[in-house]
């Protein structure tokens, strides 16, 4: 890929870039402290398209490329981590997974509001006893009739207060391992569903991580997303998209601590002169911004392959792996440069870097890229850029 971007992909970058550095970053730091959900600038990001991107205009959305969402959730994570997280969850793991697999029904009933930013969408994996290893989740679907009789308990849910649709993945037999898991679409409100514990966390505070407890919730048969025995490999699709969305926040907030990393150098003075002007500050500056921009190539090469319909899985995870682990040495030198002051809530830096702490660890930890990569590389997959 050259890397240039096309007419299309660079408006949609000022246009963001534009709206996230006037409406979400003044208030960034504020929704930190309150923890207040950003509702009313979802809204706002909907009337701009960016809660649907790669969604068909049919069904409400932008219908643009992969490369653009990973610019406009890059100028969103800039601006509030928080944000971008329900902004990832909404477009990556939620629309994309319905747009795939869902029936013409599902997705006029589900795809279309939510593109349009009406609904707020959630994905649920996770359970109190698996996390990385999905396969040992409990949470069972019975079928009676025309529903499904689902019970059991969901962990760590991305906008599981707020969703008003939650992608669940139910095990439908139990004697299969991954081949007897399934998917299910369950709408807020339905009875025997609901919100469990409200986590209280380290960062991206403004975004609600939730429990969904399931008590014989009777969820509608036509809910089922793909067939019988699809959940895992749907969800482990919708986590290749995902991926790729975690390393677009994670070079957002990145370069925001660069940012912010350069004009504190530039304007502090030490020892009679800005302390812009010491190699070793300097060599850490240049390192940080080396590693944000090898996370942004990584990052574009898997939005390249996903555009062109080429398998992405491995270069997915790759970027995800580099750009989080990249973002908390970046974050975590921006604080350095900042000296006390850093460490203080007067700079953003602190929020900096509490938001990326969790970016190597959900939508699949750092070990479990490395697994994934491994898995691929040793199935002969590996493709080089230049190849
Ligand atoms: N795409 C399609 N199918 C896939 C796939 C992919 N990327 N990865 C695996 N599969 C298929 C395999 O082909 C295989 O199917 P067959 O038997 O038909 O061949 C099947 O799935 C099982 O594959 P594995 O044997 O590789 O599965 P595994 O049990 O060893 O697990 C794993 C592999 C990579 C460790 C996987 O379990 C994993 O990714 N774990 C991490 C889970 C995770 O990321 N959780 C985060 C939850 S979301 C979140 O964080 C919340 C949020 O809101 C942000």
């Amino acid at each position: 890929m050259s890397f240039e971007l096309t007419e299309e992909q660079a408006m949609i970058q000022t246009m963001v870039r534009d709206f996230a550095r006037e409406v979400l970053l003044p208030t960034a730091a504020e929704r930190d402290r309150t923890k207040e959900f950003p509702a009313e600038n979802l809204k706002k990001m909907a009337g701009l398209g960016l809660l649907g991107m790669m969604v068909p205009p049919e069904y409400n959305g932008a219908g643009v490329d992969t490369a653009s969402y990973v610019l406009a959730l890059q100028e969103i994570a800039y601006a509030c981590a928080a944000t971008a997280v329900v902004m990832s969850v909404q477009n990556s793991v939620v629309c994309e997974t319905i747009n795939r697999f869902g029936t013409e029904e599902q997705k006029e009933a589900y795809l279309k509001p939510l593109a349009a930013g009406e609904f707020i969408g959630a994905f649920a994996l996770t359970e109190p006893h698996a996390g990385s290893d999905p396969v040992s989740q409990s949470t069972s679907a019975v079928r009676d009739g025309d529903h499904y009789i689902v019970n059991g308990n969901k962990r760590f849910i991305t906008s599981g207060k707020n969703a008003n649709v939650v992608i669940i993945t139910v095990k439908t037999d139990k004697a299969k391992r991954h081949k007897g898991i399934s998917a299910l679409l369950v709408e807020k409100g339905t009875q025997g569903f609901s919100v469990g514990k409200i986590e209280e966390k380290m960062g991206l505070c403004a975004s609600d991580t939730t429990d969904l407890i399931f008590e014989n919730c009777r969820i509608p048969a036509k809910n089922l997303l793909g067939q019988e025995g699809d959940g895992f490999k749907i969800a482990m699709t919708a986590l290749d998209g995902g991926r790729i969305g975690i390393a677009s926040q994670s070079i957002g907030v990145a370069q925001a601590a660069l940012d912010a990393a350069c004009s504190y150098a530039k304007e502090r003075e030490q020892f009679g002169r800005s302390i812009s002007k010491f190699q070793g500050l300097r060599w850490m500056l240049a390192d940080m911004a080396t590693e944000l921009e090898a996370a942004r190539q990584l990052t574009f090469f898997a939005a390249e392959r996903k555009d062109k319909g080429k398998k992405y899985t491995m270069e997915a995870s790759m970027a995800k792996l580099f750009a989080s682990e990249m973002v908390n040495r970046v974050t975590a030198k921006a604080l350095q440069i900042h000296g006390g002051y850093g460490y203080t809530k007067d700079y953003p830096v602190e929020r900096f870097y509490r938001d990326a702490r969790v970016f190597t660890i959900y939508e699949g930890t750092s070990e479990i890229q490395r697994v994934v990569i491994a898995n691929q590389l040793l199935q002969d997959r590996y493709v080089s850029s230049l190849r």
